[in-house]
Parts: C-alpha cells; structure tokens; sequence
C-alpha cells in the first residue's frame, strides 16, 4: 500500500475542498470516494430502480455493469460513469436525497470499497468519505475527521448549489444534510464515526486556508 490520508466527516464539512487541496500540494491522488456512491446512485435513478422501494435485485445484477473513474478535464477533476462525464448529474439534490440509502447496502459499500483500495495499492491518495479511516483504509497513520456546525454546513452547500445553477431554498439543503447525517450514522454497515486514532477538527469557525494549514502542519509533524 502507498501512503494513504483519511479524511472523514460530516456531510458538507468541507472534505472534498481540503482533500483536493491537500493531494494538490502532496502531489497525490485525490478520490472522493462519495462521488462513487453519487455516480452508482444516479446510475440506479436513470434506470428506475429507485421508487418509494429499492429494486435491489436489479441493482445488484448489474453492478457488475458500473464502471467508475475519476479524469481531469480542464483542470478539473471529475467523475465518469461507463464512460459518460456525470460530474453535474450527480451533484444534483435528487441523487443527494438517495444516496445515502444507496450507500446503505452492504454489496454496494464491498463493491466500491474494493475499487478505493484497490487505487490505494497504486498511487499516493488522498481520499474523503465516510468510512476510509475506519474500513477502507484502517491502518493509514494519516486520519482526520472533520466536523462543524450543521447551519454553517447546509449554508456551504447552499451556496455551492447555486453556484452549480441549482435553485433550491436553504431549508430543503438543511433537512437533507441532516437526514443524510442521521442515516449515515444510523446504518448497520460502516456506519459514520471516528476512527478511535483520527485526529477531529471542527472547521466551524476557521476559513478554509486555515484548515488547509493545520491540517498539512498535523500530516508533516
Ligand atoms: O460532500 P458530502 O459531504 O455532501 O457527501 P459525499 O462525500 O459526496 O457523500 C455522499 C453520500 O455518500 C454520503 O452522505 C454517504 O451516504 C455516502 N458515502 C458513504 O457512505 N461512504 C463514503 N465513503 C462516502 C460517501
């Protein structure tokens, strides 16, 4: 294995903004490993399988059909599903209101846990999620868990919709942020927590340069 940083958390916490930052100046890999979970989501909604149930035997049968990658187009990381650039689909609130249900399912989690390290056994990463320093990757040295306040998160990611043109009142961004937060804690598999040696820092206050600080001072001490 190369090395690895673990950076879990809280929905919108800001873990992609650091992981991407960190791995820049790391010279590392970045995976969000969240936008797996996004880009098999949007996957079952384009095909049907996600009504008031879960097809779960269709969704199963052709996991085998899901190839996901991350590439750079100009200068921008993102996701690809078979092929297909799905980086704004799966940003959108109706993937954020399924995913976590999605990601609830034991296949799915062994599925990609399988492909994030098997990225990790190639390249220096940095990756973000939910379960990278407790399952993925548990014997990294390099965990971090981040956290803050729920109104200074589901005001980020407010913001960050309406920059990507997707109008929708803060309110809908609050309850799903912490309807997320609760199913993603709650589940029976890999459920979101600390690992027992992550290091936890609440960016509730601290500007996101701030955290990139600390955070590279706790990596290099
Ligand atoms: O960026 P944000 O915090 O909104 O979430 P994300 O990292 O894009 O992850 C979206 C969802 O995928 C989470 O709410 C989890 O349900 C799931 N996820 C997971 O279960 N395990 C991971 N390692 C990453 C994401």
């Amino acid at each position: 294995m190369k090395k690895i940083i673990a950076i879990d958390g809280h929905a919108a916490t800001g873990k992609s903004t650091q992981a991407k930052k960190i791995a820049k100046y790391l010279g590392y890999k970045y995976i969000d490993s969240g936008a797996m979970y996004r880009a098999v989501t949007h996957y079952c909604l384009i095909n049907g399988w996600i009504n008031k149930l879960i097809n779960l035997n269709s969704i199963l049968e052709n996991l085998k059909n899901i190839d996901i990658q991350f590439k750079t187009l100009n200068n921008f990381q993102i996701t690809t599903l078979n092929g297909n650039d799905v980086e704004g689909y799966i940003r959108k609130m109706d993937v954020a209101k399924n995913v976590s249900k999605i990601a609830a399912i034991p296949e799915i989690r062994s599925f990609l846990v399988e492909k994030q390290r098997q990225i990790g056994l190639k390249n220096n990463v940095v990756m973000d999620g939910r379960d990278i320093g407790t399952v993925v990757f548990p014997e990294t040295e390099n965990k971090f868990f981040l956290t803050a306040s729920i109104e200074v998160r589901a005001e980020r990611r407010h913001e960050e919709l309406k920059l990507n043109n997707e109008s929708i009142d803060f309110s809908t961004v609050l309850e799903n942020v912490k309807s997320r937060d609760l199913d993603d804690t709650s589940r029976l598999t890999s459920p979101l927590e600390p690992a027992e040696d992550a290091i936890i820092v609440d960016t509730s206050n601290y500007s996101v340069n701030e955290v990139f600080d600390k955070l590279i001072s706790l990596i290099k001490g």
